[in-house]
């Protein structure tokens, strides 16, 4: 437990966190101290110095930013000397850079130029060092551009899509003056940046900025900005548009809060033209001798009614059906299951979910009472260990993976089982590549290994699973001939790998699964899930911090709309 200290910032006393970065805890208490190199997401570089301040016992200035508080640090944060310095070093920053604003982005090194004072040119000492025309622009990405000119060397794009997104394209060329950043060996657009744009929305100064909208937008216009959902996956990353005449112009991550904390993927922030798009469906339309024509509302519905009680008459409300959608709000999906289930009078509803994840739920209600992933998207940063299987998930849920890459870093064990290759291979600890339609018996030789093992959690089992040891001793004869040489002579995965998979699993303090399409579309879907379920339950993985079962789901309110009854087998509630 971190304890909580007093520290003093100019003579006023905080409670603080011990060992809390100074420069964000002083920005939190309202002492707005400049810097351009730190962000709350990225470890502290200590490149621009703007963030000086004095500590009591310490020699000299001190990057605060890079200072963790102890209990009765006195600090100074605003004095003559102080704000002259910060002055000094803004005019030489400035003057290594271009300061040509275009106000088509948000500028942290333009606001501290405004503030200083320093966007009149007579209140500088320097003069600019290099004409921006020495540098060239890097346009080749499709998504962004990066100007060596507008660039202060601060890290953050580097640590941005190193640190946050775990990609690790950028870094610098060159020296001194010279120096730019570059994305994989020279070309951005040959890179393998996948334009999540997580150094566009870090940069402080508009070297990096989206192609979309690049010459249209202007900040000072935007009319509103809107905190919504992004519409893609099921990470449900959160996200705000900027609006500007009516138009979406720019869609940008909600720093600090879940599950995203500010990331995107390239959907998430560029994929929102279809909103625009000139094919989309405004008006109704009511198909006249073979040919669609415009109507109005009331035209359309009056039909529309028509017709469903013409049907519902004749062949009785079973004829009639809903199909939900989990790309919709809990609101507008608890009003259509209630038109079916009331107006229609028929309990035939749906949605997605029968396509993707319903063998999943069937196993996971019948074993564990609920269909829900047991863990948050942080979880999966922080768990000793996470069994992947059937579930590309770098590609289908990119933020949730950008939480498995930084625990990886971190030494997170990575257990993957998929037939094919996907980019989650070159983190994993062990890949097992069974053949199609094998998981039942590769996950009867994984626990075999567990319970051959002593790795079983036998007081989990009894003080929470239904039949206690009784239960346990059947599953023990049921896998027992699924020895790891039998399971390598039906699955095709090396026994020595099965055992090995097994004990990471079975031996961690933590684990968490996280299945995919992959498991469950196949005709054994929901007995691959008890399977996998039984192995956490023998080892006692669940009901625990970061420990459980997680299906990542396809849209961003699958979870939404069966909870609000957008299924045949479920009520609202
Ligand atoms: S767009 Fe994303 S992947 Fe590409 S360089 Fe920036 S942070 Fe890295
Ligand atoms: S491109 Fe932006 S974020 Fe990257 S080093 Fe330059 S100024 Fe910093
Ligand atoms: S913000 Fe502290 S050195 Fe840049």
């Amino acid at each position: 437990m971190v304890n909580d200290v007093t520290i003093y910032i100019d003579g006023k006393p905080l409670l603080v966190k011990a060992g809390s970065n100074l420069l964000k805890v002083a920005r939190q208490n309202g002492f707005n101290i400049p810097g351009l190199c730190y962000h709350h997401k990225l470890t502290p570089t200590g490149a621009c110095r703007l963030c000086l301040v004095k500590i009591e016992g310490m020699r000299g200035l001190v990057a605060s930013c890079t200072i963790s508080v102890q209990a009765d640090m006195k600090v100074t944060a605003f004095d003559q000397e102080l704000e002259s310095t910060r002055k000094f070093l803004l005019d030489y920053l400035l003057s290594e850079q271009n300061d040509d604003f275009d106000f088509t982005y948000n500028d942290e090194l333009r606001d501290l130029m405004f503030r200083y004072g320093l966007d009149n040119h007579e209140n500088r000492f320097f003069k600019p060092l290099k004409p921006s025309s020495d540098f060239t622009i890097d346009e080749s990405s499709p998504v962004l551009t990066y100007d060596p000119s507008k660039c202060i060397k601060c890290f953050r794009c580097i640590k941005a899509c190193d640190e946050v997104q775990g990609k690790n394209v950028l870094s610098f060329n060159d020296r001194g003056m010279g120096s730019y950043i570059v994305a994989g060996v020279g070309v951005w657009g040959q890179s393998e940046c996948d334009g999540c744009g997580e150094c566009i929305q870090l940069c402080p100064t508009g070297a990096i900025v989206e192609k979309p909208n690049r010459n249209a937008i202007k900040v000072n216009n935007i009319e509103k900005k809107v905190r919504t959902t992004c519409p893609y996956c099921g990470v449900g990353c959160q996200i705000e548009l900027l609006i500007q005449d009516g138009k979406i112009m720019r869609s940008n991550g909600v720093e600090g809060v879940s599950p995203n904390d500010g990331r995107l993927c390239i959907k998430g922030r560029f994929g929102y033209e279809f909103v625009h798009s000139s094919e989309r469906l405004t008006k109704p339309l009511i198909k006249r001798n073979g040919k669609f024509e415009e109507a109005t509302w009331d035209e359309a519905l009056t039909l529309i009614s028509t017709k469903f009680n013409e049907l519902r008459d004749k062949y009785g409300a079973d004829s009639l059906a809903g199909y939900a959608s989990a790309k919709c709000t809990n609101e507008d999906n608890y009003i259509f299951q209630r038109f079916v289930r009331t107006a229609f009078g028929t309990n035939n509803i749906d949605y997605c979910t029968r396509l993707c994840h319903a063998s999943t739920v069937t196993a996971m209600l019948k074993s564990i009472g609920d269909g829900a992933g047991s863990n948050s998207i942080e979880d999966f940063e922080t768990t000793d260990c996470l069994l992947v299987t059937g579930n590309n998930i770098i590609e289908t849920h990119p933020i949730t993976a950008t939480y498995v890459k930084r625990g990886a870093v971190k030494g997170m064990k990575i257990i993957l089982i998929d037939p094919k290759w996907t980019p989650l291979v070159k983190y994993s600890t062990v890949w097992l590549q069974p053949k199609l339609g094998t998981d039942v018996a590769l996950l009867n030789g994984m626990i075999n290994v567990i319970i051959q093992n002593g790795l079983v959690d036998q007081s989990f089992i009894e003080r929470r699973v239904e039949g206690g040891m009784e239960a346990f001793e059947e599953l023990m004869r049921l896998v027992k001939p699924y020895t790891p040489e039998k399971v390598e002579e039906i699955t095709g995965v090396p026994a020595a790998k099965i055992e090995l998979a097994a004990k990471l699993y079975g031996e961690s303090a933590t684990a968490m699964i996280a299945t995919g399409m992959g498991l469950s579309q196949q005709v054994t879907g929901t007995h691959n899930v008890f399977s996998l379920l039984n192995m956490m339950l023998v080892t006692g993985h669940i009901g625990k911090d970061r420990c459980g079962i997680d299906p990542p789901r396809g849209q961003n309110n699958v979870q939404g709309a069966t909870d609000v009854g957008c299924h045949p087998t479920m009520y609202p509630g």
